[in-house]
């Protein structure tokens, strides 16, 4: 092969995913003074753009940071030392989020699953149940697990706390669901939602978010864990008259606005439409290729799937890692590799942020191709199936 790979590379990985030109531009364009008044602007309109998509009154509050960072403001913001936390172990991101309060000087109380389903609500009920003096403090669940493609519900994790009478927080990971899965702050009674720049919202990485309710809010004035950049206090002081207590990320800044005019522009609930039709052709393709009985999806219960990433899982006696290094040096194409447990074992196919038909079947033609390159046993016309399901949405479109 030629050094130089001509063409696009294509980011196949579930985040960060391509940034559209528009929000590279806006990110180019020189920085802004973060004391001045165009900087008061640019963060009016971030802040009040934020909500719409977080589908919350309250605030969204911005950290220069990665994902990891809004993990840690959660938990330091409304927890104290010895604290019990519920966290539903669906996978890798759960497990580092987990070791993360153990760190902290928290009491994770890990409900474990099989890497693929979702958070199982009756278990978080029943541990609430039996918690009869109130030791619990919060239930810590990963959205969409990017780790395996499966997703947990939201909605039904607070039925489940409210039904075991238990006052728990509850605080949501959203780093690969938000913008790209339907998903509700406030109507889902979330206490805090954590996200990330680098996936649904077309941004590079550097940028991480808390949402946070009254509940959060009133939690935090008498939580004892150590916190100084984390603290949301004064970052909510600043930002009541849209400034920030130190120097905000004013260029990814920029990017987000960019971005969340774009979103707004197709509208959430198309951009949601759009990434389950993704998720259905790509699981089709895999449901085809899986005829050979040498591979099949890592999520195994259908309401679970993700539409943002599909984590297909390899039988044993073939490696993920040498079929995602063959698709890269062959195809110019990045796939998502196995994490923890799933090492070696999973490729994950990202399907989320700006991304459309065309280049979901040019994506799903690597992973074909790959397969046949690697002697992977593969069933016949994946890349068709998808065909298929792309096909029929756009009729059912074109006709409505
Ligand atoms: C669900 C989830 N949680 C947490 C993280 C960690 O975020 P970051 O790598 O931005 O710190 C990731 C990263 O991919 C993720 O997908």
């Amino acid at each position: 092969m030629n050094q130089r790979s001509p063409g696009r590379h294509f980011l196949q990985i579930p985040g960060p995913t391509d940034v559209p030109g528009r929000v590279l531009r806006a990110i180019s364009e020189p920085p802004i003074d973060h004391r001045g008044p165009a900087f008061a602007d640019l963060s009016r309109s971030v802040l009040t753009g934020l909500k719409r998509v977080f589908k919350t009154s309250g605030p969204v509050i911005v950290f220069p940071a990665s994902g990891t960072g809004a993990w840690e403001a959660a938990l330091v913001n409304t927890l104290s030392p010895g604290d019990s936390v519920v966290m539903a172990r669906t996978g890798w991101f759960a497990t580092l989020w987990s070791e993360m309060a153990i760190r902290l000087g928290l009491n994770p109380i890990v409900l474990e699953t099989d890497w693929r389903r979702g958070a199982d609500p009756e278990a978080i009920e029943a541990t609430l149940r039996a918690d009869k003096t109130h030791q619990i403090r919060a239930v810590c669940v990963v959205h969409n697990e990017t780790s395996t493609g499966s997703v947990s519900p939201v909605a039904s994790i607070r039925a489940a706390i409210d039904a075991a009478g238990h006052p728990a927080l509850l605080f949501v990971d959203t780093i690969s669901s938000l913008a790209s899965i339907d998903y509700r702050h406030d109507a889902w009674g979330v206490d805090v939602t954590i996200a990330g720049s680098q996936k649904g919202l077309m941004l590079p990485p550097g940028l991480s978010f808390n949402a946070v309710s009254p509940r959060a809010l009133e939690a935090s004035r008498s939580a004892k864990l150590p916190r100084s950049y984390w603290d949301w206090r004064p970052m909510l002081e600043a930002n009541a008259g849209f400034y920030f207590p130190f120097t905000p990320a004013t260029n990814l800044l920029r990017g987000l606005q960019e971005a969340l005019g774009m979103i707004e522009e197709e509208g959430l609930p198309n951009v949601f439409a759009r990434h389950d039709r993704h998720a259905a052709a790509t699981r089709a393709a895999a449901e085809a290729w899986g005829q050979s009985g040498a591979l099949e999806l890592q999520c195994q219960v259908p309401k679970d799937y993700s539409s943002s990433l599909t984590a297909v899982r390899l039988a044993e006696g073939h490696s993920a890692d040498e079929l995602r290094a063959l698709i890269l040096r062959r195809f110019n194409m990045s796939l998502g590799n196995g994490l923890g447990i799933l090492k070696d074992r999973v490729f994950r196919v990202g399907h989320l942020g700006d991304f459309n038909d065309l280049s979901l079947i040019g994506a799903l033609s690597g992973v074909e191709m790959g397969l046949k390159l690697a002697r992977i046993p593969c069933g016949k016309g994946g890349v068709d199936a998808a065909m298929e399901v792309l096909t029929e949405a756009a009729v059912a479109q074109e006709q409505a």
